[in-house]
């Protein structure tokens, strides 16, 4: 392939991309979003391998590379479970890091890349890698860190270091002191220990930055390395000289930012902090550690039964659903029953929270699969103030997220956090196993309330019982 056509088709997979994030903004198109960037992506890869940059001698290796990475992406996508998907995502993030760092390294050591640079060509190629690795080593070690944390492998605590932001800035400094050393050097063995200091710097800031973050905090972190991933790939762009790869990156790297921010006001976190990798101490800590006060009072079970009766005598309802959902896969059983009440003339709607889940949009695919209609399914902002005229609010499997205590109780932990106000309505009906805390580890006051109830047990369970006594 000619260098024009490839250019060409470069431009027609950007366009690609760009259609498709923009799909992916909506659950309605997003299946289509999905499609273009698969086609884009297609495109990108065709067009790069029988590209002029890519000699017949290299045929073999990318195609060898490409069924052994392919294989194990398939493997890896059929076997994991939707609730483990954030785990995935994190993991894939540390190998675009580490992708970042490999061909940093490489084009730095390839005597062809930069054998005709020099002045100040070359300094900027030598930034373009410097930047490059730094990026990637941090992306990598953070992401490890990351799914270590969402898999439970690692604890959800936050490591609070003595002095570590002191820590961060020195790292900081060492590392702009070495990037100066690394662009003054005549040798290539000289620069390597120049970049080797620096890598291992910048993989330790990443798992110290991550290993900060509580457990709650997790969302941001998601998608703030799925920026920083964006990020490594267009350096890694940059010193390949790659057009595409460059646009590419900072899509992903921008999309990822917008993404924080939203991630950051559905949490009540500051951008800045996050990017500093400095959240507040309070911030995530389980319950106990920070001492929040403890809920107490009456808990006022329901069964099956007495739930449908409710639901049955209701006019409008409001289903908040939470990860307890996604655990135990009850979105079908949730949609028969809103097709039930629906049925019966109830007003029935969908109330989603921004880090409802694990993931971004967690909720919104679950309800998707099970074909809840797209006009019924509404985000916090949209609902929360119709919860007073609301008969019934039922929560699926949900806790931190409908938390009084983000409100109620300035010393909790999730203080300032925005959530959906379910003990407003009439009767909130809260759908779980156990008195047992989410993610956060923080208690709720919401049990204790007059006006809620618990059913508890498996939340597919529960609501097939429900849908039972809903149609005897
Ligand atoms: P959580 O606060 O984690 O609560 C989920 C609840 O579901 C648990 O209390 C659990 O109680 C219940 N549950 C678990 N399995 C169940 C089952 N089979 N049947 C019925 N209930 C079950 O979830 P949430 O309200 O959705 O809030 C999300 C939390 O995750 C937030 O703290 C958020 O910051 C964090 N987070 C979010 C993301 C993103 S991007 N969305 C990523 C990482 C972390 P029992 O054990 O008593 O059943």
């Amino acid at each position: 392939m000619s260098e024009s056509l490839a250019t060409v088709s470069y431009i027609g997979a950007t366009i690609l991309f760009i259609l498709s994030l923009g799909g992916l903004s909506n659950p309605e198109s997003s299946r289509r979003g999905n499609l273009y960037g698969m086609i884009g992506m297609t495109i990108a890869v065709l067009a790069t391998v029988s590209g002029p940059r890519v000699t017949a001698a290299g045929i073999p290796w990318i195609i060898g590379c490409m069924v052994v990475g392919g294989s194990i992406g398939l493997y890896a996508s059929r076997i994991v479970k939707m609730t483990q998907m954030p785990e995935l995502v994190a993991l894939m993030h540390s190998l675009v890091g580490l992708a970042a760092m490999l061909v940093g390294f490489a084009n730095y050591i390839d005597p062809a890349a930069s054998a005709h640079a020099t002045g100040a060509e070359k300094a900027i190629h030598e930034i373009e890698i410097y930047i490059g690795i730094l990026i990637g080593a941090v992306t990598f070690s953070g992401s490890v860190i990351a799914f270590g944390k969402l898999s439970g492998k690692i604890g959800g605590k936050p490591m609070l270091l003595p002095a570590r932001h002191w820590m961060n800035l020195a790292g900081l400094l060492i590392v702009i002191y070495f990037g100066r050393q690394f662009l003054q050097v005549g040798s290539v063995t000289d620069g390597m220990t120049a970049l080797v200091v620096m890598s291992v710097i910048a993989l330790l800031f990443g798992i110290h930055m991550v290993m900060a973050i509580g457990g709650a905090d997790m969302p941001v972190v998601i998608s703030m390395l799925n920026s920083y991933s964006g990020w490594a790939a267009a350096a890694t762009g940059f010193m390949l000289n790659n057009d595409l790869l460059i646009v590419t990156g900072a899509l992903v790297g921008s999309s990822g930012a917008i993404l924080s921010y939203i991630m950051c006001r559905a949490m009540n976190r500051h951008f800045i902090a996050v990017i500093a990798g400095g959240f507040g101490t309070g911030g995530g800590m389980p319950a106990a550690a920070s001492g929040g006060a403890q809920p107490a009072g009456e808990v006022v079970p329901i069964l099956a039964a007495a739930t449908a009766e409710l639901l049955r005598e209701a006019k409008n309802v409001i289903i908040v659903p939470g990860y307890g959902m996604a655990v135990a896969q009850a979105q079908h059983s949730v949609y028969e029953i809103t097709r039930h009440l629906r049925e019966k003339g109830v007003n029935v709607r969908f109330g989603i929270h921004p880090v409802a889940g694990r993931m971004p949009g967690h909720m919104n695919v679950l309800l998707a699969e099970a074909k809840v209609p797209y006009d019924i399914v509404f985000e916090m902002d949209e609902l929360n103030e119709d919860f007073p005229n609301t008969d019934v609010a039922m929560v699926i499997g949900a806790n931190d997220i409908v938390n009084p205590a983000a409100q109620e109780d300035p010393t909790s932990p999730i203080a300032g956090m925005p959530v959906l106000e379910v003990w407003k309505a009439k009767t909130s009906i809260m759908m779980k196993r156990s008195m047992a805390s989410g993610y956060a580890g923080v208690d709720n006051p919401l049990f204790y309330k007059e006006n809620n109830r618990m059913l508890f047990g498996d939340a597919k369970k529960m609501l097939d019982e429900v849908l039972v006594a809903l149609k005897a």
